[in-house]
């Protein structure tokens, strides 16, 4: 099964605006993390069952310095301070992949800054099984 996309200028967002000042983007845009900590974009997402997802974070970071996130479901910090390097300009988007548990039904995914100069633009994250990367057995 595909991964399931879910647009960051959908999301909720919280110190941070949706932009579109630079190229590359998918839907109508991308969010601008306020260059502060704590600021945030959450996602609703959707599990048929419970279990191990692979979140695909699509991101823009123009600068040379890592700008790092925690991921949290429901609340709970599940991957802290992943890293988001630069990927050379803020036309130029990178994905970076974290597991995540989900339960059945509805989850609050949610992508915080943990430094003073937020986090990277943010353009979608794709969602699916961890067990869909596996090769198919027969
Ligand atoms: C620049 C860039 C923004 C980016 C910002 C930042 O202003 O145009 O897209 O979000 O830097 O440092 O976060």
């Amino acid at each position: 099964r595909a991964a399931t996309d879910y647009q960051a200028e959908d999301a909720t967002i919280s110190q941070g605006a949706v932009a579109t000042n630079h190229t590359g983007y998918t839907g109508t845009g991308f969010v601008d993390y306020t260059n502060v900590t704590g600021s945030y974009v959450e996602f609703t997402v959707s599990a048929t069952a419970a279990g191990t997802s692979s979140l695909a974070l699509r991101y823009a970071n123009g600068t040379s310095v890592n700008r790092p996130m925690d991921i949290s479901v429901g609340g709970t910090v599940v991957a802290s301070g992943v890293s988001f390097p630069g990927t050379a300009d803020w036309d130029t988007w990178a994905t970076k992949t974290v597991n995540v548990p989900l339960k059945a039904g509805s989850n609050k995914i949610r992508a915080t800054a943990t430094t003073d100069s937020g986090g990277p633009n943010l353009d979608r994250v794709g969602v699916a099984a961890a067990a869909d990367s596996q090769a198919p057995t027969r």
